[in-house]
C-alpha cells in the first residue's frame, strides 16, 4: 500500500499493514517511559542515525514505540531495550524506521525545482557542450517515500521535453528508513499524495495503478528509470558512492542533527561533489558562514567553488580529513557508532 497518513500527524509515519491505529488500542494502558529508558533510547537513536532527540521528543518516541512493544508481547520499555540489545541487527532497523520523521511531498519547496530547470540544467547543458561531459549525477540523500527524487526526474524531463538522450542523467535516491524506501521504489501514490503535482504533469507522467496498485497514481517510465533507490545512512563511516556528484538534495533531514553532525555531513557532501557542485538544503537548514566549503548562492542553495576558483586558504579542492575542525573550516569528526557523541 502507498503511504497514507496515520496516527502520527505530520511525521509521514504510516501504520504497518494490518496494524490497528494507535487511537483505537487505547483500552490497554501504554507502558510508561522512564527518564532512564528515554536516555538509553535517545543514545541508540543518536548512534544509529545522528538524530538528536531533545527532551521535548519523549512523548513522540513513546507513542511510536508502544505499538512495537505490544506487537512483541513485551510490557515495558526496559524489556524493549533488552530486546534491542539481543536482536540488534534486525530490531535496530525496525526501531530506526519507527523513529524517523518522513514527512515529504511532491515539489516541496518549489523554488528548488525552478532553480533546477531554469539555472542548473542550462548550466549543465552548457558544460556538456563545452567539455563533452554528458553525465549528470544527482543525489537525493534523504528521499523518504520518493516524492523528492521523482519531482527531480519530472522537472528534468519536462525541461528537456522528455528527450534525455544527449545527457546521461541518473538520480540516486537514498534514505536510512527501509519502509519508506520500499514505498519509494514502488512509486505508487494516493490522490492526496499527488495533490501538489500540477494536473498536466499528473496526466503526462503517472498512470492509474492496477491490481495491488488499483486506485493509485504510479510514476511512469522514463521518470522511474532515472531514479535508483538504495539505503544509505548519512552517519555511516562510508557511503557507497564512487562517481562524482553534481547536485545533492539533502532537505529536511539535517534539521534533526546536532550542529557538529550537520556540518560534518555537509563537509562529506563536499568531498563527493564536483568542483562547482550544488547542495540544496531544507527551508530551516542554513549553514554557518565559513563553517563548510560551501558558499550561499540562493535561497537554501549552496555551491562549491567552481574549478580554478578555490579560495587560497582552503588549499584547492576540498579533501575530507580526520581530526578536530579547524576554526571556521571543515574538519571531519567521525561519528563513532561505538561511543556516540
Ligand atoms: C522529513 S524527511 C525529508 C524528505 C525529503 N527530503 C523532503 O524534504 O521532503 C527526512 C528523512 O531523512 C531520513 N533520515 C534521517 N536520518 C537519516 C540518516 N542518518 N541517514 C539517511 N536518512 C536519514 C528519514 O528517514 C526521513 O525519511
Amino acid at each position: 500500500m502507498a503511504p497514507t497518513r496515520s496516527h502520527d500527524a505530520g511525521s509521514g509515519k504510516r501504520a504497518p499493514p494490518g496494524s490497528i491505529p494507535l487511537g483505537r488500542v487505547a483500552p490497554q494502558a501504554a507502558p510508561a517511559l522512564t527518564e532512564e529508558d528515554y536516555t538509553a533510547l535517545r543514545d541508540i537513536v543518536f548512534r544509529a542515525t545522528g538524530i538528536s532527540l531533545g527532551d521535548a521528543r519523549r512523548q513522540m518516541l513513546q507513542a511510536r514505540l508502544v505499538r512495537r512493544i505490544r506487537a512483541l508481547g513485551l510490557s515495558s520499555f526496559a524489556e524493549y531495550l533488552e530486546h534491542l540489545r539481543r536482536h540488534e541487527g534486525e530490531e535496530t532497523a525496525r526501531f530506526i524506521n519507527a523513529v524517523t520523521t518522513n514527512k515529504t511531498d511532491f515539489f516541496r519547496e518549489e523554488h528548488h525545482f525552478r532553480f533546477l530547470a531554469e539555472e542548473w540544467l542550462p548550466e549543465m547543458r552548457a558544460r556538456a557542450a563545452r567539455t563533452g561531459e554528458r553525465t549528470l549525477r544527482i543525489w537525493s540523500a534523504a528521499c523518504s517515500s520518493g516524492q523528492e527524487p521523482y519531482s527531480i526526474a519530472l522537472t528534468l524531463l519536462e525541461a528537456l521535453r522528455g528527450e534525455t538522450s544527449d545527457l546521461d542523467i541518473r538520480i540516486l535516491a537514498s534514505d536510512i528508513d527501509t519502509d519508506v524506501l520500499a514505498a519509494a521504489a514502488r512509486g505508487a501514490y494516493g490522490k492526496e499524495q499527488v495533490a501538489a503535482v500540477p494536473p498536466e504533469l499528473l496526466r503526462r507522467w503517472f498512470t492509474r495503478g492496477e491490481g495491488p496498485n488499483a486506485g493509485l497514481y504510479c510514476v511512469r517510465e522514463p521518470a522511474r528509470a532515472l531514479v535508483q533507490f538504495r539505503q544509505i545512512n548519512l552517519v555511516a563511516p562510508r557511503w557507497p558512492i564512487r562517481s562524482p556528484i553534481d547536485l545533492v538534495f539533502c532537505r529536511n533531514a539535517l534539521i534533526y542533527f546536532d550542529q557538529p553532525e550537520k556540518e560534518m555531513t555537509v563537509c562529506r557532501f563536499a568531498a563527493h561533489l564536483r568542483a562547482g557542485g550544488h547542495l540544496l538544503l531544507g527551508h530551516s537548514e542554513s549553514l554557518r558562514r565559513g563553517a563548510t566549503p560551501f558558499r550561499h548562492v540562493g535561497n537554501t542553495i549552496y555551491q562549491l567553488a567552481p574549478a580554478g576558483q578555490d579560495e587560497p586558504s582552503r588549499g584547492g579542492r576540498f579533501t575530507v580529513h580526520v581530526g578536530a575542525a579547524p576554526a571556521g573550516g571543515c574538519g571531519r569528526r567521525d561519528h563513532d557508532p561505538g561511543t556516540g557523541r
